[in-house]
């Protein structure tokens, strides 16, 4: 159920397999929102913890992205940057529902602030 708590950004079947796409929460951040190959779904702020190249903009694989930039391989689930890198990019609470994508509004928020 869509509630006020929720920021319905859209229908899964919009974001491309291994791809991604951004929402601006009013009153937070860039989000980008990522869907790997094996369908699942994660939201992280649109920043690299390391120089804050846009991760939309990474290639995804497994459930990792690769910064643009520099390339760091930071982890969907955690934001956490792997192996000798260190950093973490805020993540935020995401869910499918009837095949639409909702982001947690106030957790958006929170990370961005
Ligand atoms: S800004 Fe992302 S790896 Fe440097």
């Amino acid at each position: 159920m869509v509630t006020a708590d929720w920021l319905d950004i859209g229908r899964l079947n919009e974001i491309p397999v291994r791809g991604s796409r951004t929402v601006q929460v009013p009153g937070g951040e860039e989000i980008a929102i990522f869907r790997t190959g094996d369908n699942r779904v994660f939201a992280l702020v649109n920043r690299c913890p390391h120089k804050a190249g846009q991760l939309s903009q990474g290639i995804v694989h497994g459930h990792s992205v690769a910064c643009p930039l520099h390339n760091w391989t930071i982890a969907l689930a955690t934001g956490e940057a792997q192996g000798e890198d260190k950093g973490c990019t805020p993540v935020v609470p995401v869910r499918v529902d009837a095949g639409r994508v909702l982001i947690a509004r106030a957790a958006a928020i929170a990370v961005a602030a």
